[in-house]
């Protein structure tokens, strides 16, 4: 029997969109108020999903405390109040879109889990924008 946990998580980081050779104005044109050059903050707000059969000996398909502690290490450690262009490697030149970003959370979840799981990265960048990655 497979089924999906959730775990949610939010972080505050800062970001710049733009590409690398393109002028101010076009940045401007093309990422919008996400290209300030000063960069800008987002309160982003992160759902990981854990499929994946039950435990029948515990009951739990994954321990939450476990995918508390990863999430906590791999995401909010790292992420929340930095400035990723700058502070996070992926993102020196990679641009930190919420495309990127959830990708990025994505593949270090992955990492930490057992082959036997399937994750879904679910990721807010306002109330009304978000993306979901599946792998
Ligand atoms: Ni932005």
């Amino acid at each position: 029997m497979s089924l999906t946990v959730y775990r949610k998580a939010h972080f505050n980081a800062a970001h710049r969109l733009y590409k690398e050779g393109w002028s101010d104005e076009k940045n401007s044109q093309v990422f919008g108020k996400c290209s300030n050059p000063n960069y800008h903050g987002h309160n982003y707000v992160l759902e990981v999903g854990v499929t994946g059969d039950i435990d029948p000996e515990t009951g739990f398909l994954i321990d939450l405390k476990i995918l508390k502690d990863i999430i906590y290490q791999e995401v909010e450690t790292p992420f929340d109040h930095k400035n990723l262009n700058l502070e996070v490697p992926a993102f020196k030149k990679l641009n930190p879109t919420v495309e990127n970003i959830a990708i990025e959370i994505y593949n270090r979840i992955k990492n930490r889990l057992e082959d036997r799981f399937t994750i879904s990265v679910k990721l807010y960048e306002t109330p009304r924008n978000f993306v979901v990655y599946t792998g």
